[in-house]
């Protein structure tokens, strides 16, 4: 409800799509997987570059029931997203920068990976060929997620003798049941999703099946998701399960530093900038839990989720809660400034954008 001030107020472009669209209900698309109509498929060999992929209609894959990411989690993906803008323009949002975190994943996965420019070509392609699937301007947006695994048969931990990057897409809305309305937190003290030396800080999707039991806990008691602290102090803020943190006092909006244990998030990086463009003091450094007693605002960042500012948290049976009379300024500002951007409604200042 765009009137609401519980929700955050999305700018709402007038749609003039052409060509066919998919016949879908654009108005309630949530974020649930609907399979589009084609992927993207490369292989390579341990030890080679990938050279050469294609297209493919979307489908089931084939993997050996020995593959390194079936048996050990030798596995990355990546999330982006492609807007409609209202003259019928495709826009992706710095896919470079997705390109490089796979590659800073890669390494430490020890995977080859697809050079910058093979991944942003890939993924133009398969945002072209799945055109019909893309929202239209103001009902979300075309979610694209690239996949790098082990796809060879092992036995013995080892890497891979095979490699597999595939890209598939799905029309997604907003992430949170809550849809912009603020989402209720609860800080997890028994489990962690990252330690020093670990691989909190790629993209692995072991990162991501890991905070599943303490996620799914939150849910039955009604909270929205999961805020992790370090595993070293236990008080320091890491990052909810699908998406990073930020607090805000005063002019001065902080978030946790990235230091191996955080996912360096690409929304998480362009909401400092844009943040810091418009006079905000921004810290990324060691955040305590206390902090989020006497913070204004708290809002969480992340390809799929955006901004979404949090109502309230949970910590040791107390609850702190943000923003009595809905959306606080700052992150209405902050997602209003963005979503803008990336839905080609404002000036592309920074460079973010990549138009098909
Ligand atoms: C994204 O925000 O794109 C992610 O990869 C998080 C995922 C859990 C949906």
């Amino acid at each position: 409800n765009s009137n609401n001030v519980n929700t955050l107020q999305v700018s709402s472009p007038a749609s003039n799509v052409v060509g066919e669209q998919a016949d879908i209900d654009w108005d309630n698309l949530g974020f649930g997987f609907r399979p589009t109509d084609y992927m993207y498929m490369m292989k390579c060999s341990q030890g080679e570059s990938f050279a050469k992929g294609e297209l493919q209609r979307f489908g089931n894959i084939e993997l050996s029931p020995s593959s390194g990411v079936l048996n050990y989690g030798q596995g990355l993906f990546e999330g982006l997203k492609a807007y409609r803008k209202h003259d019928g323009k495709i826009l992706l949002f710095r896919p470079e920068e997705n390109a490089l975190r796979l590659r800073m994943g890669a390494e430490r996965m020890c995977m080859p990976c697809p050079t910058v420019e093979q991944f942003v070509e890939a993924v133009k392609a398969t945002v072209v060929a799945n055109e019909r699937w893309i929202p239209p301007p103001g009902k979300g947006s075309l979610y694209i997620r690239p996949l790098l695994m082990g796809s060879g048969a092992v036995l013995g931990l080892a890497p891979a003798p095979e490699y597999t990057f595939l890209i598939y897409v799905s029309p997604v809305g907003n992430y949170f049941k809550e849809g912009l309305a603020p989402i209720n937190l609860i800080v997890e003290t028994d489990m962690h999703r990252a330690a020093p030396g670990g691989t909190g800080a790629v993209k692995t999707i072991g990162n991501y099946a890991g905070v599943l039991k303490a996620q799914s806990a939150a849910k039955a008691k009604g909270f929205s998701d999961v805020l992790y602290l370090d595993s070293t102090y236990k008080k320091y803020l890491e990052e909810v399960s699908s998406c990073n943190v930020f607090v805000v006092k005063g002019n001065v909006i902080s978030t946790p530093g990235i230091k191996g244990t955080i996912l360096p998030g690409i929304t998480r990086k362009s909401i400092i900038d844009v943040a810091r463009s418009q006079g905000f003091e921004v810290e990324e450094r060691m955040v305590a839990v206390d902090e989020l007693l006497d913070a204004d605002e708290v809002f969480c960042t992340g390809t799929a989720v955006v901004v979404s500012p949090v109502g309230s948290i949970t910590y040791l049976d107390k609850r702190v809660s943000y923003g009595s009379d809905g959306v606080g300024r700052v992150s209405q500002q902050l997602y209003s400034t963005l979503t803008s951007l990336q839905m080609g409604l404002t000036e592309d200042k920074m460079g973010w954008i990549t138009q098909l």
